[in-house]
């Protein structure tokens, strides 16, 4: 993939820029290991990127439900390009012997979509709750 994981820049909600920040650390630890294809290590910390991913996911989008974000379709869609991805990654290091290639390309485009959730659909979603606070 193109360059490390980016370092996060806080949106200035706290509980989002929180998960934000454990996903981006965990990412870039599997990151590390893909380079060194210490495959074990990849697995567990995989496992963990998977729950803290999708528990992030869920609690946004009950709060976009909540909250009546206009948006929800548009930001979820992306949630749910991330789960594709996330399935398809988790398939690749699940193989006996994972393909580098492979496991690159899918944690590359994983990244992608974690970009844009932290750079583009996020912030505005957290501009909607901010305008609702006023
Ligand atoms: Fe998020
Ligand atoms: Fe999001």
């Amino acid at each position: 993939m193109a360059g490390r994981m980016q370092k996060v820049s806080p949106i200035g909600y706290d509980k989002i820029d929180t998960e934000h920040f454990t996903i981006v650390e965990v990412m870039a630890r599997i990151q590390t290991c893909i380079e060194s294809q210490e495959w074990g290590v990849v697995r567990v910390a995989s496992a963990r990127l998977i729950s803290e991913m999708m528990r992030h996911f869920e609690d946004e989008e009950q709060l976009m439900a909540l909250r009546s974000y206009p948006m929800i379709e548009q930001h979820q869609r992306n949630h749910d390009c991330a789960r594709a991805c996330l399935s398809r990654f988790e398939r690749e290091i699940d193989q006996t012997t994972p393909s580098e290639p492979a496991v690159r390309r899918c944690f590359g485009e994983l990244a992608k979509i974690i970009h844009h959730e932290i750079t583009d659909d996020d912030p505005r979603f957290v501009a909607h709750l901010k305008m609702l606070e006023r």
